[in-house]
C-alpha cells in the first residue's frame, strides 16, 4: 500500500516560525499530506520561540532537535549530525525550509546529500553581499533545493542569472504576510495593553530593532548608532524590544540600562504583541529583513539600519529607506520622517495578499500527491 506523502518541515529561529505556521496549516488541511515539525532549538529562550508558538496557533514540534547557539561552523554542523537520523529514519518524501537562517541551510544539505527533494520558501533573495551570513545561507539553500519559492519578482530575477531551471521556480508571495494579516485583527487589541505596560500614548512612538553582527558586535559602529538613537529619543519614545546577543554587546560595551525615560529597552516581544507595536507606530527603525516586508504592509516607515536590502520591492513598493548606519544619516532621516505627513504611497506587493501559503502548497500537492 502507498503511504501518504510525508513532508518534513525544519524551523529554527523566530522568523522561520513565523513563515512556516500558515504553510504548515495550509498542507495539513488537505489530509492528503503528513507534514512533520521539526524545531532545530536554534532559538530556544521562550520569549523567541514558545511565544511564537503560540501566537502562531502553531502545533508543539513532532521533533526537537536542541542545538542552541554556537559559532556558525558549529551551530550548521550540530543541525546537520542530529538532523540525519531522523531524515535516514523517517525518509519523506520532501523537506521544506524556511528563510534563511544556519537551520536553513543546515537542513537543506542534510536533506539533499541524502537524495531527499528540498524546497525553499523564501528563495532567491540577494543582497549581494556576503559578509553577511544569511547571504551564503541563502544562494547555498537555492542551489540544492528542487522547488524554489520566491515572494518577489527580483528573486526569480537572480535565479535565472544563477542558472536555476525557471520550472523549478514559483512566484507564490510572501508566507510572513499571511501571518500578519491573519494576526493583525488580535494584535490590534492587544495594543493598548502592550502600550500601557511600556508606558507609552497609542501612535505616538517609534520601535527600533538591532541585532545584525554588522551593526552589534563593533563596539564603535554600536556606539554612533546609539547616539543617534538617544537623540530619536529626545523627540519621541523609542521602543526597543533587545535581541540575546545585542543585550550582550550593549552590555560589554556599557550602554545596557538606558538612561533616557523616553528609551525603553524590553525583552524580545511575543509575535502578536510586536505586530501591534509595529502596526501603531509612527516610525521604524530596523536591521531585520522581515520587518522591512512587514512595515511595508502596514504602511509605517521604515528606516532599514543598513547598507543593502535582499528585499527591494520594499524599497519600490513599501514604506522602507536604506540609511546606512551612520550616526548622522540615520538622525537626519528620522527626523525628516517625523517632520513630514505620513505618505499615502506605499502600496502592497503583488501577490501579498494572505494567500501565499494555498498557492504554495498547491504546488507541493502537484509535486508529491499523486
Ligand atoms: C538568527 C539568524 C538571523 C535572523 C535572526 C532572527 C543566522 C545566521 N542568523 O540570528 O538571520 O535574522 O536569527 O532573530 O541564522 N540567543 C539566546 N536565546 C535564543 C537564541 C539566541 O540567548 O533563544 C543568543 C545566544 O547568545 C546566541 C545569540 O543570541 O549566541 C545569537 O543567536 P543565533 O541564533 O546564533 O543568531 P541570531 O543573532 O538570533
Amino acid at each position: 500500500m502507498n503511504r501518504t506523502p510525508q513532508l518534513l518541515f525544519v524551523v529554527g529561529a523566530r522568523p522561520n516560525f513565523v513563515k512556516a505556521a500558515p504553510v504548515l496549516a495550509a498542507a495539513r488541511a488537505g489530509g492528503d499530506l503528513d507534514c512533520l515539525l521539526v524545531h532545530s532549538g536554534q532559538h530556544y529562550d521562550a520569549a523567541m520561540s514558545q511565544l511564537f508558538f503560540e501566537d502562531l496557533s502553531m502545533p508543539d514540534p513532532d521533533i526537537y532537535l536542541e542545538v542552541g547557539s554556537g559559532s556558525h561552523a558549529e551551530q550548521t554542523a550540530a543541525v546537520m549530525r542530529r538532523l540525519e537520523p531522523v531524515l535516514e529514519e523517517r525518509r519523506p518524501h520532501g523537506v521544506i525550509v524556511f528563510g534563511d537562517v544556519n537551520s536553513t541551510l543546515a537542513a537543506a544539505l542534510t536533506a539533499a546529500k541524502l537524495g531527499l527533494p528540498v524546497a525553499h520558501v523564501e528563495a532567491g533573495l540577494r543582497s549581494f553581499d556576503d559578509r553577511m551570513p544569511e547571504e551564503i545561507n541563502r544562494r547555498l539553500t537555492d542551489s540544492v533545493s528542487e522547488l524554489l519559492f520566491a515572494t518577489e519578482a527580483s528573486a526569480i530575477d537572480n535565479l535565472r542569472r544563477e542558472g536555476i531551471a525557471p520550472e523549478r521556480v514559483h512566484l507564490v508571495g510572501n508566507t510572513m504576510i499571511d501571518s500578519l494579516l491573519g494576526g493583525l485583527e488580535e494584535a490590534r487589541r492587544r495594543r493598548p495593553a502592550v502600550c500601557a505596560k511600556l508606558g507609552l500614548a497609542d501612535d505616538a512612538y517609534a520601535v527600533l530593532t538591532l541585532h545584525r553582527p554588522s551593526n552589534v558586535d563593533d563596539a564603535d559602529v554600536l556606539r554612533a548608532l546609539w547616539g543617534a538613537i538617544r537623540e530619536l529619543a529626545n523627540r519621541l519614545p523609542v521602543v526597543f524590544p533587545v535581541h540575546p546577543r545585542t543585550r550582550a554587546r550593549l552590555a560589554a560595551g556599557g550602554l545596557a540600562e538606558s538612561d533616557l525615560a523616553a528609551l525603553k529597552l524590553c525583552e524580545p516581544l511575543g509575535y502578536l504583541d510586536f505586530l501591534g507595536l509595529l502596526d501603531g507606530a509612527r516610525l521604524v527603525l530596523t536591521d531585520s529583513g522581515g520587518i522591512q516586508e512587514e512595515t511595508t504592509v502596514l504602511g509605517v516607515p521604515c528606516l532599514t539600519l543598513r547598507e543593502n536590502t535582499e528585499r527591494p520591492v520594499t524599497l519600490s513598493h513599501g514604506t522602507n529607506r536604506l540609511v546606512g548606519c551612520a550616526a548622522a544619516a540615520v538622525s537626519a532621516a528620522a527626523l525628516e520622517v517625523l517632520e513630514s505627513a505620513p505618505s499615502a504611497n506605499a502600496t502592497r506587493p503583488p501577490l501579498w495578499d494572505g494567500y501565499a501559503a494555498e498557492r504554495l502548497v498547491e504546488v507541493l500537492r502537484k509535486r508529491f500527491v499523486r
